[in-house]
């Protein structure tokens, strides 16, 4: 059986994360948050004192065999489309969402050797009968086969808008300027970097999110899948 893939890239704060969750429910298929896993593995090298060594080689092949072996799970709940995340057992949903460890995230990401190491484990998610893929390399190097590739962003602004009002909703105190500054610099390390940088790949349809909502563009994503999705 085909399984199908759906690979939704984009830079953080364009919405994707909402939109590939609510995809997967429309779609009954299963959901894969990559960024998930890069904050995972910068939380779990932080445990272990190892993010401010990534240069020795010691302590990186160490820190791969810990991306290799993560104690994680995702448990997910149908009805509200919210997915709970353990780390080791230990509930870590909303610490892996701070800005600090999103942080943590970016520069583990740029390190080829700890991508590598995540290579199988994302792979590992497509299972009958869909995928829907979340990140920001799934269409270029994850999963280049994906019948449909989706790339969505937004103005830089408009995501640092949308990231403040997540953040006071979880009841944290944030600075406008502080998290554009911050949406800024991890946009240029995660575009600048030379694995897996972010961008779209050449067949993939780009969507604009800076002055369209949740559901118009949920929509024009569903529109588009269908059309090119074998039902
Ligand atoms: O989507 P996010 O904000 O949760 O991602 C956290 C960091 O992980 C971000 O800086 C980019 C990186 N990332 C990546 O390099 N490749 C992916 N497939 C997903 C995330």
């Amino acid at each position: 059986m085909t399984v199908t893939i759906i690979t939704i890239d984009g830079p953080s704060g364009s919405g994707k994360g909402t939109l590939a969750a609510k995809l997967a429910q429309h779609y009954q298929f299963h959901l894969l948050d990559s960024g998930a896993l890069y904050r995972l593995l910068g939380l779990a090298l932080s445990q272990q004192n190892l993010l401010d060594d990534l240069d020795d080689l010691h302590r990186l092949q160490q820190s791969a065999s810990i991306a290799q072996n993560l104690n994680i799970c995702f448990l997910s709940d149908d009805a509200t489309t919210k997915t709970r995340v353990l780390l080791n057992d230990i509930e870590v949903t909303e610490q892996i969402r701070t800005e600090q460890v999103g942080e943590y995230a970016s520069r583990v990401a740029a390190i080829p050797v700890l991508r590598e190491a995540l290579y199988k484990r994302q792979r590992d998610f497509a299972q009958a009968p869909g995928l829907i893929a979340d990140g920001r390399d799934m269409a270029t190097t994850i999963f280049p086969e994906a019948q449909v590739k989706i790339f969505l962003t937004a103005s830089a602004q408009s995501r640092a808008e949308r990231r403040v009002k997540q953040l006071r909703d979880m009841g944290m105190d944030v600075n406008i300027c502080t998290i554009l500054a911050n949406i800024q610099a991890r946009d240029e390390r995660d575009t600048q970097r030379s694995v897996a940088p972010l961008k779209a790949a050449e067949d993939a349809y780009v969507i604009d999110s800076s002055n369209l909502g949740i559901e118009a563009v949920f929509q024009q994503m569903v529109q588009y899948i269908d059309r090119h999705i074998a039902k």
